[in-house]
This record gives C-alpha cells, structure tokens and sequence, in this order.
C-alpha cells in the first residue's frame, strides 16, 4: 500500500477537518503505518486542529528563510548542490509525532518566496514519499496549485465541497484544470461535507454530469456542532470520540478508499 491523498477545495469546506478524520481512522485501523502529513496550505496550519503550536521557524518556509541568509553570508560550502542542501532542510523540518509526522509548508515571506515553497513542493513529496506507506496532503485552498502542477504524484485527490454554487464550481473546476495540465490521478473522489441528506441528489447528479471515468461520488459528512466547538475552543480533533455519528460514516467512506 502507497498512497498519497490530497484534499482539495474550496475555501472553509472542511479539508483540513476530512484530513485529520482520515488521520484518526488510519492510526486507529493499522499499525506501524508510516504517515506523513504535509500541510501545503500557506493560510492555515493543521497544528491548530491537533492541538501543536509550529512555529515559523519549523516549518520549510522557515527553513528556507534561514538557508537563505547562511547563502547570502557565504556560510554554505560550495562544493554541496542547491538541491542538497534543500533536501536536507526539508528532513530537518519533519516534525514527528507520535504516531506520525508532519511537514509544515508555512508562509513564504514576500510573494515570490511561496512561489518557490510551490515549486519546491513537488521535490518534496517525491523525496519523502518514498519513506512513507501513506502521504496526506493539505491543500491550499483553490486551483493554483494544480495549476502548477504540484499535485503530480497524487495518487487519490479527494474534493470536498460544501452545498454551496462555490463549492460545485471549485469542485469542477479542479477537475477541468487538472484535465488540462495533465495530471492524472488514480481517483477521484467527492465529499460533500456539512451536507444535508435530502440535498444529496444535488451533488449526486453534478457528479455524475462529470464524464471522467476516475471521477466518483464518495458520500456526504452532516453538520456536527460537536466538530465545530471542538475548533471553536481548540481541541484536538484527533481525539474526537469514536463513537461519534459523523466519525462512524467518515470511517465508512475512507474505508472504500483504504
Ligand atoms: N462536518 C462539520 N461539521 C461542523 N463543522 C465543521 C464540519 N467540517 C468542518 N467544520 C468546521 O468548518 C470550519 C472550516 O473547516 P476546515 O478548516 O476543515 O476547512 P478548510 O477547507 O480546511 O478551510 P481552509 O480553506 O481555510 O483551509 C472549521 O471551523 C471546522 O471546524
Ligand atoms: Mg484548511
């Protein structure tokens, strides 16, 4: 088993809450699983939803941020590639957990920085994938990222979606955008999450409208106030009971996928 999910979006749909739901169901289904989880959305930090603080300087921007003033101040030997050196500060910003690790992507400082996290995204998950038998990626909200392809080695994308117009067209326009820069997942995967059953035909029928035959309806999470407090008053999702409702149909769908 080797798998690299990503979850995708539009903003504020839930990919970060699916993300570390399909985290709590893994940890409790398998042992000795190795996971790693980046966090590629530059916005928000999936720290905050397990409850731990990452500072800047932990995180690859971070890291970059320091490699950057050694190579201005000539602190770097030059007989070692850019390539080295950026692949050794990305094994230097692996936080581990427990029972898992995290990659924090962070912020870029200035626009142009971020771009360069973007590009070095790519690097990146082919470098540590290797390591690991599954990768969760939390995407930035949006498109750009498929845009620039970063999404390469995805092997299942996963697009959450609210029942919202917004939520649709980003829903279909990641597929368009991805269609057209070529990037071919295994599968993908539609969640519709704080969705209402009796709307389910809604999403169903715009799903199915989609003629890609690696495209499929994976099923709706409901409304659960009891995951909006525990954001609300920063506790770790991970620690969620298992018997909640909502946790017992997320398990249902992540168990199609894995
Ligand atoms: N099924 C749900 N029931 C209740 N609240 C939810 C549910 N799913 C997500 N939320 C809440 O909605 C908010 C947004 O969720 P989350 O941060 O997971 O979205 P996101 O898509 O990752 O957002 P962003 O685009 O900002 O990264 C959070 O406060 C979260 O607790
Ligand atoms: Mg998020």
């Amino acid at each position: 088993m080797k798998k690299i999910i990503s979850f995708s979006g539009k903003g504020g749909v839930g990919k970060s809450t699916l993300l570390v739901l399909m985290l709590k169901y893994l940890l409790e289904k398998f042992d000795n699983l190795d996971i790693l989880v980046i966090d590629a959305d530059p916005d928000a930090n999936i720290g905050d939803l397990i409850g731990k603080e990452i500072h800047f300087k932990e995180t690859v921007s971070g890291k970059m941020t320091i490699l950057k003033d050694k190579i201005q101040k000539r602190q770097i030997p030059l007989d070692v590639s850019k390539d080295q050196i950026i692949e050794s500060e990305v094994f230097e910003a692996l936080i581990e957990m427990d029972d898992f690790d995290i990659l924090e992507m962070g912020r870029g400082e200035g626009s142009g920085c971020y771009c360069s996290v973007n590009n070095t995204l790519k690097r990146i998950i082919d470098i540590l994938s290797k390591n690991y038998d599954i990768v969760l990626i939390d995407s930035p909200a949006g498109l750009e990222h498929f845009a620039r392809k970063t999404g390469r080695n995805v092997t299942d994308l996963i697009i959450v979606t609210d029942p919202s117009k917004m939520g649709f067209h980003t829903m279909e326009r990641i597929i368009e955008v991805s269609k057209e820069v070529n990037l071919l997942f295994e599968n993908i995967l539609i969640v519709g999450n704080r969705f209402p059953e009796d709307l389910k035909n809604l999403l169903t029928e715009r799903v199915e409208n989609i003629k890609e035959r690696n495209v499929r309806f994976l099923g709706l999470l409901p409304n659960d106030d009891e995951i909006s407090k525990m954001n609300l008053v920063g506790e770790n999702l991970l620690q969620l009971p298992s018997e909640s409702k909502t946790y017992k149909t997320a398990k249902e769908l992540f168990s199609a996928i894995i």
